[in-house]
């Protein structure tokens, strides 16, 4: 018998707050599903150089993932702000670091979403989003948008996808979440911890 609750892996990377407050929000929509936890976790900042060297607790925010938050999650939430529609190089790194887990299938059938920001509205936040969506169907995981039941999904006109929840946060990455973006990264959030505790259960009849 497991002797503490399982938990959504929220991961993500961000150089000025944006995405760590989506993070935050979708962690208080995993919370809000009895039985499971969110767990926060980032990753550091990827140098040009090799002689950069970071303390290995971040001044701020999330502390850094480990190998073993992910191996033992029962659900994934990636966060990246947009690089050229495409995620930032640090969660990049971090997920090409992943390859023992994905021999041993270790997050296969565990279901998984995705969330990213951007300075403009049409700067890229799908295709950022499809970006993080690859790596999770190599592991075998079980994507998981938003579905357009979340009716802010027809009105916004800020962030949402039905690719996964995102935010326009503005040139200088300074604008606070729209009621929209909140509602919908909470929501994403609630159904990503329904999923992983009802995935988990057919896992554990599997076995
Ligand atoms: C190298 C680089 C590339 C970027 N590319 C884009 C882009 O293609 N489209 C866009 O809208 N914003 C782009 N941005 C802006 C960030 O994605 C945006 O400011 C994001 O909200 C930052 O998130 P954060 O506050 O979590 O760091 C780029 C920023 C950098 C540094």
């Amino acid at each position: 018998m497991r002797d503490s609750l399982p938990y959504v892996l929220i991961l993500y990377y961000s150089r000025h707050g944006a995405t760590r407050s989506m993070a935050e929000q979708l962690a208080a929509g995993v919370e809000s599903c009895p039985g499971i936890e969110a767990r926060l976790r980032t990753v550091p900042p990827v140098s040009p150089t090799c002689e950069a060297v970071d303390p290995e607790i971040p001044a701020e925010g999330a502390i850094y993932a480990d190998l073993e938050d992910l191996r033992h999650c029962a659900g994934l939430a990636l966060g990246s702000p947009t690089r050229f529609g495409n995620m930032a190089a640090p969660l990049k790194h971090y997920i090409d670091s992943t390859s023992a887990l994905w021999l041993n299938g270790a997050l296969v059938d565990k279901p998984a979403t995705a969330f990213t920001s951007t300075s403009s509205l049409h700067g890229g936040q799908e295709t950022t989003l499809v970006s993080m969506l690859l790596p999770l169907l190599h592991h075998g995981m079980v994507y998981a948008g938003l579905p357009y039941s979340e009716t802010d999904l027809m009105t916004t006109t800020v962030g949402g996808t039905p690719y996964g929840a995102s935010h326009v946060a503005g040139q200088r990455s300074d604008q606070p979440l729209a009621d929209a973006e909140r509602r919908l990264v909470r929501a994403q959030g609630k159904r990503l911890g329904r999923l992983a505790l009802a995935l988990g259960c057919l896992r554990d009849e599997a076995s």
